[in-house]
């Protein structure tokens, strides 16, 4: 590895993971990084570690530049196991390193690795820590990711490291901004954002304009996923203000399923509907686009429109997992409409709109349902509904 270098005495000694493509469920196409630094002065920290399966090469990479006994400190920010799961062989060859984590993260460290993470030592937001020249501060993120979550932020060099906070999934040779190609970065900050860190936007609202607050310059922002934000750290801090804000853009997604193509007809005439005001739309079948990607497109919509067929008076098993899926990351402000085709006894339209009422969005009614195959009616309908919607989200 070479030497990637932060600021003097500060270095990346993470891993990149080209090959994962599932992270929790989330499709992670570019793979991913769990980025680990090294922060050397009169004493020597390491913040975070990396995945399991990595900790030899974060063990080789620390060694490059100090023996890991020479570690004074281990900051664990966040213990979801992508960052922690090498703390206990860290541990055990940086003989003379104290570990300091939230209170909520060392509970959850303790119960992860044993009772002997009892020795962590917890810190709270706006104590600091002298390395000699450098000081670290640290700042509480509870949820973002995990309730255990902090920031630490090295005071002299300016630069935040937030853990999950900003990141991406990213695998790639450059490890900045600067490096990488923009549009790239963002698909993927996007994504990140909106599979990860979505339910949690007043939160992270709150944090920014914290941070703020707190006048502290930030001149990088270096999460554990992905890149480093140098070259304008301001774009991704400004980015998610945006999407945090639930801001969006004048657009619709058609989310559907469809057994014998009914749905599929209803989900084009919606389409067309909306098409007919001048919204844009896509439309989405849930067997050929994975939830990760359907997730992302809401984001960035007011409207969104899901159909199913009824299987045994039920909704479709995709649409099902992909409305518990949606109501988990809680989106905020869209307008919801549900669409479906049924044979005899129906039901989908009905559980999909008491799932989304329960979870409090918007719901626009009535919905509109298909017998067997939409007719011409069924299909006028349907182009109505559309229109329907695209007004609302005209209005919002
Ligand atoms: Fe990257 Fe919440 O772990």
């Amino acid at each position: 590895m070479d030497n990637i270098s932060l600021k003097e005495g500060v270095n990346w000694v993470g891993v990149v993971d080209w090959n994962l493509r599932d992270f929790h469920g989330y499709i992670t196409r570019r793979g991913s990084t769990y980025n680990s630094y090294l922060i050397r002065d009169e004493k020597i920290a390491l913040v975070d570690t990396v995945k399991y399966n990595f900790s030899g090469e974060l063990i080789e990479h620390i060694s490059q530049l100090e023996s890991l006994d020479k570690i004074d400190y281990i900051i664990v920010n966040h213990v979801e196991m992508d960052h922690s799961s090498s703390l206990p062989i860290i541990a055990k060859l940086a003989t003379n390193a104290k570990i300091l984590a939230s209170q909520r993260g060392k509970d959850a460290l303790i119960k992860h690795y044993g009772p002997e993470f009892d020795r962590v030592e917890t810190v709270k937001t706006g104590d600091e820590l002298k390395l000699g020249k450098k000081t670290l501060r640290f700042l509480e993120a509870p949820m973002l990711h995990w309730p255990d979550s902090m920031f630490t932020y090295l005071v002299e060099d300016k630069i935040l490291m937030p853990n999950d906070a900003f990141g991406q999934h990213l695998a790639s040779s450059g490890r900045f901004d600067d490096e990488v190609d923009e549009n790239e970065l963002m698909e993927e900050a996007v994504t990140y954002y909106a599979n990860i860190l979505m339910p949690f936007a007043p939160l992270i609202t709150r944090k920014i304009q914290e941070v703020v607050q707190m006048g502290i310059p930030i001149e990088m922002i270096a999460p554990s996923h992905g890149i480093i934000w140098r070259k304008d750290p301001s774009k991704i801090i400004n980015a998610y203000l945006s999407w945090s804000s639930g801001a969006a853009k004048e657009r619709v997604v058609l989310v559907f399923d469809t057994m014998w193509g009914s749905t599929d007809k209803m989900a084009r005439s919606i389409g067309d509907g909306i098409t007919s005001l001048g919204v844009e739309n896509k439309l989405l079948e849930l067997r050929a686009t994975d939830n990760t990607d359907v997730v992302t497109e809401i984001l960035k919509a007011k409207g969104v429109v899901v159909g199913s067929p009824t299987l045994n008076n039920q909704m479709f098993p995709s649409v099902s997992s992909f409305l518990t899926y949606i109501t988990g990351l809680k989106p905020k402000n869209k307008v919801w409409g549900f669409f479906g085709s049924y044979g005899w006894g129906g039901g989908a339209v009905k559980g999909m709109v008491e799932m989304a009422k329960k979870a409090g969005f918007e719901v626009y009614e009535p919905s509109v349902e298909a017998r067997y195959v939409p007719d011409k009616e069924d299909l006028k309908k349907c182009f109505e509904f559309g229109r329907q919607i695209a007004q609302k989200i005209k209005v919002a």
